[in-house]
């Protein structure tokens, strides 16, 4: 008789620890996606290995063995030289992401050199994985992105832009839009620091015109509006 209030009660108080555990644990799940990048290390160092062509996908890179680790594995060389800017784009990209530099791997950061010809272009493209901190060295860039789609329909994507002189540093936040173009008449240099070891490319006009095999004429004259066969030319500069 005494017995069934307090059952009660014992069980709406344990129901309601239940719900509060079962809300810290999608709330810490949450939180723990949504501020993830690269995954946080395990241990000092993961040395990449070259993926043997095993059945085995892992995200990132095998360890090397710590005791067969040495100096050279944090070591890549030849930053210093100019990439061939002799090119469609008139500009270089030398990476020295985890694919170049294994030592790298589960760090999460990584760099570049980027050479622009005189009018040379970066054309348009993102990074997936990561912000760049994009520090101009030599040369007159002029450089820009643009936000993603907004929430009200009826207002449009902003561009940013600005023009860079030697010993300034712009930010191109992770998986927006970006560009750069030399607007001087000498070469340009920029380095680029990335928030990932491996922070991915995609270069919007190949993406779009230029993939194998090729994205329906159809669909791309609906999405950019135009007739078809302004598409066929396009695709065809891709070829
Ligand atoms: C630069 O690239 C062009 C085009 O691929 C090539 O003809 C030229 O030999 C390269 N120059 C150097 C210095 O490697």
């Amino acid at each position: 008789m005494l017995s069934f209030p307090s059952q009660q009660q014992y069980i709406i108080k344990h129901t309601k620890m239940a719900f509060l555990l079962c809300a810290i644990v999608l709330v810490s799940s949450w939180a723990s996606m949504t501020y993830a990048s690269d995954p946080g290390q395990l241990q000092d160092f993961c040395v990449a290995v070259p993926d043997s062509s095993s059945a085995v996908f892992v995200n990132g890179k095998f360890c090397k063995n710590p005791t067969m680790v040495v100096a050279d594995d944090f070591l890549r060389q030849g930053l210093n030289k100019a990439g061939n800017t002799s090119n469609q784009v008139g500009s270089a990209v030398t990476a020295v992401n985890v694919n170049q530099l294994p030592g790298l791997n589960t760090l999460g950061v990584s760099l570049a050199r980027l050479d622009f010809a005189p009018y040379g272009i970066n054309p348009p493209h993102t990074h997936p994985r990561a912000t760049e901190a994009f520090l101009l060295m030599e040369g007159t860039l002029y450089v820009g992105f643009v936000t993603s789609n907004p929430a009200d329909p009826a207002q449009k994507n902003k561009l940013f832009t600005k023009y860079l002189y030697p010993g300034d540093v712009f930010v191109f936040p992770q998986g927006l839009i970006h560009f750069q173009l030399n607007v001087g008449k000498t070469n340009a240099v920029a380095f680029a620091g990335f928030g990932s070891q491996n922070p991915g490319t995609i270069t919007i006009a190949n993406a779009v015109f230029g993939s194998d095999p090729k994205i329906n004429p159809d669909v791309l004259a609906k999405a950019f509006r135009v007739e078809k066969n302004i598409i066929d030319y396009i695709q065809a500069q891709f070829n």
